[in-house]
């Protein structure tokens, strides 16, 4: 019998036979500790997303487990991911604290792993403040996309002209870093800069690290970092705060009230004005801006947004291979909508409804953060018919919220088409479930952000190549690596430039 039916029919009955009111359970939780340890670790070649997803035919949508000392709930239906994220966004608004985050964020003073308090919403705050300001500003960002999106296809062109097949994956984490660099520091890198690539480098060594690591209280298995593996994270935290604190520097010197640059500058400006101000609310505040947390929030901007849009861009590209068809949907759209006489544009997207599909069913059926990043609840409170403990870590499996056999139809199969209308002109949302960018008061902070660059650069390489598998080369696996970050593993490509598709030098954008 399926336990919760067992568990809701018997408190039912208790009502009705008592007139008790139900005290809420305990969601139903996986036999004893040291055995599921074992077992899971025996079915490590499964990734815990689909393991979590498939303990739901035994347990229920939301079960628990314990590892270590930590109560964890695993939630794999979109109505209670809502309950979380969104109806009681604010309860379960905490973040686990972890070795390998505590050493980066130097203790939770970043956003993305500081629990919920007046400092973190103020971190917030700012930071989605100068994220806007790019939207308006002369220099806006869309010029910068589009800056990084040619140097792409130029690499692409030389590499066609050479008759040479590439790996995509530095050019593309060049091109998101870039974007990034400029939002934060207003400045950018051309290839072979050597502070770029030291910051290629530490990047590397600290986003695997750190993705793992924030579960690995959970998942024993992936703890893969004896000493080694923390001093290697060390240095490259310490060479990642090196390049921030002299960035930081520099922008001290140039400072000033009038002019807001980037990030950088905002954050300056709103620990100075703090500083200057003698409000009891506004001195709390200040609190949270020391140089540490200025350092670290920057720092987590880089974090937050390289790993995660550079991957998305791969996906996208290795279904692209195995789907020819859905390319050549995409370039007629882009032939007919934008020609081969001007480069696509940020104002173009509400015309590119195929694209703007393909870009969700990349979303959809590859999410970057399976499990998103765990959230704790801040006190006793409930979920759905269960009681949660304060302090329980919840896990969002957003794997199962994403191939959920009742809400989408053949979930396994990648097909953009069932994201758009009957007419075949407009975009929908056949359903609820879907969250790739989470919910509520913790949702992406860089939505907007990485939606533009997704279309931007998908829509500048397709408009001008066509990409392929090389000669001799098998199509790259569909399956991801797990770290949190769903990795594909390594793929060349070919591109082959289309006709017309020349790149417009001259053009302005
Ligand atoms: C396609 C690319 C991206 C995807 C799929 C994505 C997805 C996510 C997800 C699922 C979360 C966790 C939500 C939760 O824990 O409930 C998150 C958090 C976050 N993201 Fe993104 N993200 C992307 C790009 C970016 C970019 C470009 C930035 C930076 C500008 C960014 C900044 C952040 C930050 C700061 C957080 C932490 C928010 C918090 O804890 O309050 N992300 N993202
Ligand atoms: C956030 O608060 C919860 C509950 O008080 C605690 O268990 C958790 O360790 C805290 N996390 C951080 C990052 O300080
Ligand atoms: C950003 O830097 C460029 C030069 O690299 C400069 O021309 C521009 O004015 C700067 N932007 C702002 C807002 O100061
Ligand atoms: C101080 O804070 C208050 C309340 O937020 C604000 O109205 C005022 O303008 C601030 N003063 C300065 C000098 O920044």
């Amino acid at each position: 019998m399926c336990l919760p039916v067992f568990f809701t029919s018997f408190t039912t009955l208790a009502v009705v036979a008592l007139g008790l009111k139900p005290q809420p359970q305990e969601p139903p939780h996986l036999p004893s500790l040291p055995l599921i340890g074992s077992l899971l670790s025996l079915w490590s070649p499964l990734a815990p997303y689909i393991l979590f997803k498939q303990l739901q035919r035994k347990y229920g949508h939301i079960y628990s487990l314990k590892m270590g000392s930590h109560h964890v709930v695993v939630v794999n239906h979109y109505k209670d991911a809502k309950e979380v994220l969104l109806k009681k966004g604010k309860t379960f608004a905490g973040r686990p604290r972890t070795v390998t985050t505590d050493i980066l964020t130097r203790d939770g003073k970043d956003i993305a792993f500081g629990n919920f308090s007046a400092t973190w919403k103020f971190h917030r705050k700012i930071v989605h403040g100068a994220l806007c300001m790019f939207g308006e500003s002369s220099v806006s960002i869309e010029k910068i996309i589009c800056a990084e999106a040619k140097t792409l296809c130029s690499v692409l062109s030389e590499a066609a002209s050479a008759g040479h097949s590439l790996d995509l994956s530095p050019e593309l984490t060049r091109a998101v870093t870039n974007v990034i660099c400029f939002l934060c520091f207003n400045s950018s890198y051309s290839r072979g800069d050597p502070e770029f690539e030291t910051m290629l480098e530490y990047s590397q060594g600290i986003v695997d690290p750190v993705a793992k690591d924030s579960l690995v209280d959970i998942f024993p298995w992936l703890q893969i970092f004896p000493n080694a593996g923390l001093r290697l994270l060390r240095k490259c935290g310490s060479t990642r705060d090196a390049l921030l604190q002299k960035k930081y520097d520099q922008h001290k010197v140039d400072y000033s009230d009038h002019v807001q640059r980037d990030l950088l500058d905002a954050l300056l400006r709103a620990k100075r004005s703090a500083e200057n101000n003698n409000t009891a609310e506004i001195r709390d505040e200040s609190v949270g801006l020391s140089d540490d947390h200025i350092l670290m929030t920057v720092g987590d901007i880089f974090g937050a947004g390289v790993e995660t849009t550079t991957t998305v861009l791969k996906w996208a590209i290795i279904y692209l291979l195995h789907y020819p068809q859905v390319q050549r949907l995409i370039q007629e759209e882009l032939d007919t909508k934008v020609g081969s006489g001007r480069s696509p544009k940020l104002s173009d997207r509400g015309n590119l409804p195929y694209l703007e599909a393909t870009i969700r069913e990349v979303l959809r059926i590859r999410p970057v953060a399976p499990l998103l990043i765990p959230h704790v609840a801040l006190s006793d409170t409930s979920l759905g018919d269960f009681a949660i403990r304060k302090g329980s870590r919840v896990i969002i499996n957003l794997w199962s919220l994403h191939h959920d056999e009742n809400e989408w139809k053949n979930p396994e199969l990648f097909d953009p088409g069932r994201f758009i209308d009957s007419k075949g002109t407009g975009l929908i949302l056949p359903s609820s479930s879907y969250l790739p960018f989470g919910a509520g008061i913790r949702v992406c902070l860089g939505e907007a952000l990485a939606k533009m660059e997704l279309f931007l650069f998908l829509s500048w390489i397709l408009q001008h190549f066509t990409l392929s598998v090389p000669p001799g080369d098998e199509l790259p696996s569909l399956e991801g690596k797990f770290g949190v970050v769903l990795q594909p593993a390594k793929y060349k490509v070919t591109a082959t430039p289309r006709q017309g598709g020349a790149i417009n030098e001259g053009e302005t954008l």
